[in-house]
């Protein structure tokens, strides 16, 4: 799965295509089953904060062909809502659920399931027009008003400034990657994946000259054309169409806000849509059907178990981002500076229900234990430990420094470890055996072997013992408010070792899979080797020295000798 999820349904807006009304009454009878909020508007409404309940999770649906979800994704993007399109038409790459599988989609998002993909958008501003779209702007030259007059019209484009020169032909269009299947793809542009795919492209459209290529540039690039003739601006296949008169300039440039598409196993693959749709020829088809997986093609090499468990860790984690973020941005405001603990509370609820969510819906037969739900468990098996919000303190007070911490732990050993920071968007990652790797890029801790050249983190330290012990002694003592974060400073290097007073196992069992990555040591203050207490009660709590291993019989020596 790619992107991240959606973990929860409560609200569901139908745009709906004319004659779609069957499809609608499936869709509203399923919502109505399942508890969840449904409000249907004929496709071209506008969606207004009136039809959106924002204290719920909302996606948004569409009934209808590519037409409508393209009319959707304009709709529901200013609110980020996500949506799934129905495919009630025939053809079509956007709206991918076929009508057979309509309800199986809807009860895989419902699960936590379905994930969620941004798809890049344009913005289009010229004469009056001002709008997004998520395909493409085709600028053709006007008709001539006599039979044999020319169509061949010319156009002048720039890219952030720079000429790239003057264009021949019959026009000219400018596509996201969604659209680069439609009118680019006809004119000999190259097709891109769209998922996560932030670029435009600029393929000239029956041009006069041979040797001009379709220009693929970024999202931020602004691309201006001005218009020597006539020309008919069309968006979207016909979304918005007029004329143009010479002399315009046209501006396009990629929206802030991305399309979110929702994605269900009840897609058609996209690479496999465009091969079979295309008919490229590229998959040989044996006795057994078209060759179509690892298998088919001899090359079947598992996933390993943990890689994948790592993958939900990070795609769980980074989902429980959104709202953390939200709700952080919010903690200032003064309905909650007088009482903090609501926001706070709030935040660890939604982050702790996204995660299990994820989780529950990978590895039903996994036992997942919390912060939240601090009931211990015993040890043998695969036991996940999160905690939703590590660094609540920070957080009540609009502090960046919280972050997610998720540990899948084998008969009580972490393998697989992922602490992430939504405000800074750090994601660190380890699987037992694997390395460790801050958003991708592998860590390694300090080499560095002297106190005098050290700078140390240190958590609840109550009665600032650890810090007389070493502030003189080092570059510094930084306390930073999450042991979660802290770990996961030291295993990547940005500090050379770390002091919690009292730890619980949910606070550091992501971080020691990523300190036993890097080959760093935890041990308590004595040097005996750190052990997380599952099978105790939750709420015994134990001492962690954590370092990049070098420093660590110096750190021992003076926490004995002051008696910490
Ligand atoms: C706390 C933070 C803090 C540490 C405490 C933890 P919470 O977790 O990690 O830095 O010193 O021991 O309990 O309450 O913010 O999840
Ligand atoms: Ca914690
Ligand atoms: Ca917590």
């Amino acid at each position: 799965m790619h992107g991240r999820r959606l973990s929860t349904l409560e609200e569901v807006i139908v745009l709906a295509a004319p004659d779609s009304d069957s499809m609608v009454d499936r869709v509203t009878s399923w919502t109505n089953t399942h508890d969840i909020s449904v409000t249907t508007l004929d496709v071209g409404t506008s969606v207004t904060d009136e039809h959106v309940d924002r204290t719920k999770t909302t996606m948004g649906v569409t009934v209808g062909g590519d037409g409508t979800f393209l009319e959707g994704a304009r709709a529901f993007a200013p609110h980020q809502i996500p949506l799934l399109g129905i495919n009630s038409g025939t053809l079509a790459f956007l709206a991918r659920v076929n009508q057979t599988d309509v309800e199986d989609a809807l009860s895989e998002v419902f699960r936590g399931r379905a994930s969620v993909n941004a798809r890049q958008q344009y913005e289009v501003v010229s004469d009056d027009i001002n709008t997004t779209g998520i395909n493409e702007v085709f600028l053709r030259k006007h008709p001539p008003e006599e039979r044999y007059g020319t169509k061949v019209g010319s156009l002048h484009v720039f890219v952030d400034d720079e000429y790239v020169g003057q264009y021949f032909g019959s026009g000219l269009i400018i596509s996201t990657p969604t659209g680069s299947t439609g009118r680019a793809y006809s004119n000999h542009g190259p097709v891109h994946y769209p998922q996560d795919n932030r670029t435009l492209q600029i393929v000239p459209h029956e041009t006069i000259s041979a040797a001009v290529d379709p220009i693929v540039v970024s999202c931020d690039s602004d691309i201006r054309v001005v218009l020597d003739d006539d020309f008919d601006i069309d968006i979207d296949g016909g979304r918005q169409f007029q004329r143009l008169e010479a002399g315009t300039v046209v501006k396009v440039t990629g929206a802030d806000q991305p399309a979110q598409a929702v994605r269900t196993s009840y897609d058609d693959p996209f690479i496999t849509a465009l091969v079979d749709k295309l008919d490229w020829g590229l998959r040989t088809v044996d006795e057994d059907g078209p060759r179509s997986s690892l298998t088919d093609i001899g090359a079947d090499k598992p996933t390993d178990f943990r890689v994948r468990a790592a993958q939900v860790a990070k795609e769980a984690a980074e989902s429980a981002g959104e709202p953390l973020r939200e709700l952080h941005g919010q903690v200032e405001n003064i309905e909650y500076k007088t009482d903090k603990s609501d926001i706070v509370t709030e935040a660890d609820y939604q982050a702790n229900d996204i995660i299990r969510t994820a989780i529950n819906s990978e590895f039903p037969n996994h036992m997942v234990q919390s912060e939240e739900n601090d009931d211990v468990k015993p040890a043998d098996g695969y036991v996940w430990l999160i905690d939703p919000l590590d660094g609540t303190g920070n957080f009540a007070h609009g502090n960046p420094n919280y972050s997610v911490s998720i540990a899948l732990l084998e008969d009580g050993v972490p393998i697989v470890g992922v602490v992430y920071a939504p405000e800074t968007d750090e994601m660190f990652h380890a699987v037992a055996g694997g390395g460790a790797y801050l958003n991708g890029n592998q860590i390694e801790t300090t080499t560095r072997d002297r106190l005098d050249e050290s700078m140390l983190l240190s958590g609840y330290d109550p009665d600032g013992g650890f810090l007389q012990a070493f502030y003189q002694e080092t570059q510094g003592v930084r306390r930073l408010g999450s042991a979660a974060l802290h770990l996961a400073y030291v295993a990547a290097g940005s500090a050379d070792a770390v002091w919690e007073y009292d730890t619980l196992p949910w606070d550091v069992a992501a971080g020691l899979c990523l300190l036993r990555e890097v080959g760093g040591r935890a041990t308590d203050q004595h040097g005996t080797e750190y052990e997380l207490l599952l099978e105790a009660d939750g709420t015994t709590r134990t001492p962690l020295l954590a370092s990049n291993g070098l420093l660590h019989d110096q750190l021992i020596e003076e926490l004995e000798t002051a008696d910490i």
